[in-house]
C-alpha cells in the first residue's frame, strides 16, 4: 500500500536516484513487503521497512514528520482490467465502499505523518469516482490544510483511463499548509 515515506537525510536510491532521502516502505501484507525488499536489495538499494497497518501509526511511525508521502492504495483495481480480466468477477458493487472506507483510513491517519508544507501523492489504478474524485472532495472538506496542487490533472487530481498502451489510474498531490 504505502510505498514510500521520505524524509530528507541519509542516502539510500531508486525514487531513490533522483533525490538524496530516507525510504520508509510500509505493507501490511509480508509477501508483498519481501518483494519491494528483494527489489530493492538488487537494485542495491535501501530502505527501512515495516510490515505494519500504516494507520496504526504507533506500531511504525517515529513521530518525525516526513516530507512526503506515496499512498500507493489498496483498490478495486478497476483499472487493471485489461491485464487482469478476472476483476470484473471477483470484484462486488459493494467493495467499492469498502476500498473507499480503508482508502480515507489511510489518508487520514498518513496525513498527520506529513511535515507542513510537505505533500502526500494519492494514488489508485481504479477508474471509479468514489475511490478517486469524491476521495480527493471528501479529504479536502475535512482538511482546512489540505491544497491541492495543480498537477497535470484537473482540481480534483487526475484519472487516465485504461488504453491500449497503459493501465487506468489516478493520482492526486496533496500540499500541507
Ligand atoms: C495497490 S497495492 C500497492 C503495491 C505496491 N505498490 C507494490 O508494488 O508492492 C496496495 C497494497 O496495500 C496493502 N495494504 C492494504 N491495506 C493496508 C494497510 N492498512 N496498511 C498497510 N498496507 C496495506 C496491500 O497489502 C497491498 O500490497
Amino acid at each position: 500500500m504505502v510505498d514510500a515515506c521520505a524524509a530528507p537525510g541519509g542516502k539510500t536510491g531508486h525514487i531513490l536516484e533522483l533525490a538524496d532521502v530516507r525510504l520508509t516502505a510500509l505493507d501490511k501484507d509480508s509477501q508483498r513487503l519481501k518483494r519491494v525488499g528483494e527489489n530493492l536489495g538488487r537494485l542495491g538499494y535501501d530502505a527501512r521497512m515495516h510490515c505494519a497497518d500504516a494507520a496504526d501509526l504507533d506500531t511504525w511511525w517515529d513521530g518525525k514528520p516526513v516530507d512526503r508521502v506515496l499512498l500507493d492504495a489498496p483498490c478495486t483495481a478497476s483499472g487493471v482490467v485489461r491485464r487482469h480480466p478476472d476483476v470484473k468477477w471477483l470484484r462486488r458493487e459493494r467493495d467499492i465502499q469498502g476500498f473507499a472506507r480503508q482508502q480515507s483510513r489511510l489518508l487520514e491517519a498518513l496525513w498527520k505523518v506529513v511535515a507542513g508544507g510537505g505533500k502526500l501523492l494519492y494514488v489508485t489504478c481504479s477508474v471509479f469516482q468514489e475511490e478517486n474524485q469524491a476521495q480527493v472532495e471528501r479529504f479536502l472538506a475535512r482538511h482546512a490544510d489540505a491544497r491541492l496542487r495543480a498537477s497535470v490533472g484537473d482540481d480534483k487530481g487526475e484519472l487516465l483511463l485504461p488504453a491500449e498502451d497503459h493501465d487506468g489510474f489516478f493520482h492526486a498531490l496533496f500540499e500541507k499548509g
